[in-house]
């Protein structure tokens, strides 16, 4: 692959500039950062291309992507769009040759992730996923604190939850064949910290689901996502971690993450993580704050990868894993077993 001569070399689109959490201008203004030069827009919604263009003054605008394939020199796109369609955009986009990064998920299914590997690997070009909570304070903490400082000792189990009690919103984000289910939106990211603390291999995934008492009650209707989902991965160490996320949940659950090692448990929460450790015979508790979130070091690491040819932190095999995980769960609640890992 190609090196660029310098980060302002990179011209970059973003594809989907929604207005939920206005993530088109926060990437575009990331990339800015990095040196990177924005230069268009793609948004099938024409007030929202209207925000873009009051946003970047200048900036190309268009309605598909096909147009900004064919009139625009861009040669990195960014897909900010609804899950089911991560797949097939950028598919098209490295087809025509330009380097992907796509918002988490990357995909719905393993298959999807190992098509748009392929189709990145064909074109010579990179395909990355948006993982810019790898960089949150409270996982970076975490990292430091078991896997340099060892406060815990070796990591048996993370436990990850999120949820409450409610009925799901109308949007996009409430219908299953368009988010994946209620494990992809932020079990990704849950998921994504979690192998950053145990590394061994992934060997079996169980997975199970309760559906049905929302669903009559949503825009939505059978098609909506899952009540409550619950994964359980097993490793090759002996490790385990489990991720549930429940719209069903009346009693709250301490924290994100729950990572419990042979000498101490570390809490992750939004503000704060909490520290149990047992020392001589007493239980101690330390509340230490979240460090602030560093997402930008997403793009500048791949301003590094695209630029110097440094290591591309979130590779797409990287990205896949979270994928493979929350692929197999929904295959093992289907199935009624356990589904061995295909890929580690
Ligand atoms: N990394 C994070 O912290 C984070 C935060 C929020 C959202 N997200 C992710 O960002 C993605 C988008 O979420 P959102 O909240 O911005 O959704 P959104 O609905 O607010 O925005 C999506 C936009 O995409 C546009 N769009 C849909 N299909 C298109 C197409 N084919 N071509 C051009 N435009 C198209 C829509 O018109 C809409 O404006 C999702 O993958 C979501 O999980 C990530």
């Amino acid at each position: 692959m190609k090196n660029y001569a310098s980060a302002s070399e990179i011209t970059v689109g973003v594809v989907g500039y929604g207005g939920a959490f206005n993530m088109g201008r926060q990437h575009l203004r990331q990339m800015q950062s990095a040196g990177m030069t924005p230069i268009a827009v793609a948004e099938v919604d024409p007030a929202r291309l209207a925000v873009a263009a009051e946003d970047f003054p200048g900036i190309e605008t268009y309605s598909t992507v096909e147009e900004m394939l064919e009139k625009s020199g861009v040669n990195l796109i960014v897909l900010i769009t609804p899950h089911n369609t991560h797949a097939p955009l950028a598919i098209q986009c490295l087809k025509a040759g330009r380097h992907v990064v796509c918002e988490k998920p990357l995909a719905i299914t393993t298959a999807e992730v190992d098509a748009m590997i392929a189709a990145a690997n064909e074109s010579d070009v990179m395909v990355s996923a948006y993982h810019n909570r790898h960089w949150d304070g409270r996982i970076l903490q975490a990292v430091e604190l078991i896997k340099n400082q060892k406060v815990i000792g070796d990591v048996v189990r993370i436990e990850c939850h999120m949820g409450g009690y409610g009925k799901p919103g109308d949007w996009w984000r409430t219908s299953r064949t368009i988010s994946g289910g209620i494990l992809y939106d932020w079990g990704v990211h849950l998921l994504e910290y979690s192998l950053q603390l145990i590394e061994a291999p992934m060997t079996e995934v169980m997975g199970v689901q309760h559906l049905g008492f929302w669903a009559p009650k949503t825009a939505w209707k059978e098609d909506s996502n899952e009540d409550e989902g619950f994964v359980l991965v097993r490793f090759e160490g002996g490790q385990w971690l489990t991720l549930s996320i429940s719209s069903i949940d009346s009693k709250g659950k301490e924290g994100w993450l729950e990572i419990t090692g042979t000498e101490g448990t570390l809490v992750l929460d939004e503000r704060y993580s909490t520290l149990y450790q047992n020392k001589d015979g007493k239980f101690i508790t330390s509340r230490i704050p979240n460090p602030s979130d560093e997402g930008q070091r997403y793009y500048d690491n791949v301003r590094d990868y695209l630029v110097n040819g440094s290591e591309l932190i979130i590779t797409g095999e990287w990205a896949r894993r979270p994928i493979h995980i929350l692929d197999l769960a929904r295959q093992s609640s289907e199935a009624n077993r356990a589904i061995a890992t295909i890929y580690p």
